[in-house]
């Protein structure tokens, strides 16, 4: 495909404006993390004809993934995408299919090998040779040990993928397996970017730093890009005063519910996934995330916790002093310092009612 780079200030990439195209930029750099002065780099990188090939393979997987990339706005990404990548083969956004479709996957593979970015999306059933994910009559198993290993790096999206999510569930019927434990030990860089779905933000990151630094960004232990996944959700959450101060949600719908306390007792694994979902809303939308429209964090991007833990168990709480710079929720208690030092004190309240809790083994 060929990028639509046009110099009238007006239009930058498919339609989108200059303003919107920076505001996109900035967003992207704030997200990774980076000074603003990184802003025009990256604009160049985005703007340049060289676009990296991405081959998309599915493996067992709801196309929620895909759903959310596509749904994102302000620019949209739909049409950025595509200026931003040049997309060879996607079974769900494949203009054409069957034979043809496959054919043009072989080729633009044999053309490009070494130099393109391999996403996949959904976990891959290792049980019964993956006879319980075929695609063209092939297991995707086959089709993700004969690719991988031509491709420049790997980017599993969503946590089907990264971590075996929804298809890896107990009892597991079909040996969903992670992408990451398929190609371990073939020296293959792997990066995850989990989430059910994940935020687009997270992923379109991950392109842009390989775009505009020609490397992938740093990755955690569990080879998430940090500048994502550092932070627990706990941390920054906009509910997180009411945590510290031992205001919590009893019920759904309950009066705290209602107001807006901290919905730890309703099951909510912030305080122990990590993500940056607090920080970056869905849909450029603000508010737009879990914890803001009533519903507990259930760990959807955390291995072993999502899909996992029973919905409404308690979470661990990993630390529960508040971060540095939390403001109070409560204004007649004071900001600032004076904010922080209640916010320290309510932590203990947060925290001894938490332990009581536990203590009584009520998950009240
Ligand atoms: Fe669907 Fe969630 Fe799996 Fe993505 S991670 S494919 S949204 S179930
Ligand atoms: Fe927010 Fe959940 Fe932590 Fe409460 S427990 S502060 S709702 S992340
Ligand atoms: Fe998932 Fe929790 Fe974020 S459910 S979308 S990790 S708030």
């Amino acid at each position: 495909m060929k990028s639509k780079v046009v110099d009238n200030n007006e239009n930058l990439l498919s339609g989108v404006t200059r303003r919107d195209f920076m505001k996109f930029c900035t967003a992207v750099a704030a997200t990774m993390g980076l000074p603003l002065g990184m802003v025009p780099k990256i604009a160049e990188a985005i703007t340049s004809p060289q676009r990296p090939p991405v081959i998309w393979l599915s493996g067992q997987e709801c196309t929620g993934c895909v759903e959310t990339l596509l749904r994102t706005n302000h620019p949209s990404i739909d049409s950025l995408i595509f200026d931003l990548i040049s997309l060879e083969y996607s079974e769900t956004l494949n203009a054409g299919s069957g034979h043809q479709a496959e054919a043009a996957r072989t080729k633009s593979i044999e053309a490009n090998k070494g130099k393109f970015i391999l996403v996949v999306d959904g976990a891959i059933p290792v049980k019964d040779k993956g006879i319980y994910c075929m695609i063209a009559g092939k297991p995707v198993l086959d089709i993700l040990n004969e690719t991988a290993p031509l491709a420049a790096a790997v980017i599993a999206i969503g946590s089907c993928a990264a971590w075996g999510g929804v298809a890896a569930a107990s009892p597991n019927p079909t040996g969903a397996t992670p992408v990451h434990e398929i190609l371990k030990g073939k020296g293959i860089p792997v990066v995850n970017i989990p989430g059910c779905p994940p935020n687009p933000y997270n992923f379109l990151s991950t392109v842009i730093h390989y775009l505009t630094f020609k490397k992938l960004p740093a990755l955690d232990d569990k080879g998430r890009p940090k500048f994502a996944y550092s932070r627990l959700i706990h941390e920054n959450c906009e509910r997180r005063p009411h945590f510290d101060a031992g205001r919590f949600a009893e019920q759904f719908g309950d009066e705290g519910h209602r107001q807006g306390f901290c919905l730890y007792k309703l099951g909510c694994k912030g305080p122990e996934t990590y993500n940056n979902c607090s920080t970056l809303p869905f849909n450029d939308t603000p508010g737009c995330w879990p914890v803001a429209t009533g519903s507990p964090c259930f760990g959807c991007s955390e291995e072993k916790v999502g899909f996992n833990s029973p919905l409404f168990s308690k979470a661990k709480v990993v630390f529960p002093t508040p971060p540095a710079g939390h403001t109070d929720a409560v204004p007649e208690k004071g900001g600032g310092a004076k904010g922080f030092a209640y916010g320290v004190a309510g932590a203990a309240i947060g925290a001894a009612a938490v332990a009581l809790t536990k203590r009584d083994g009520k998950e009240d």
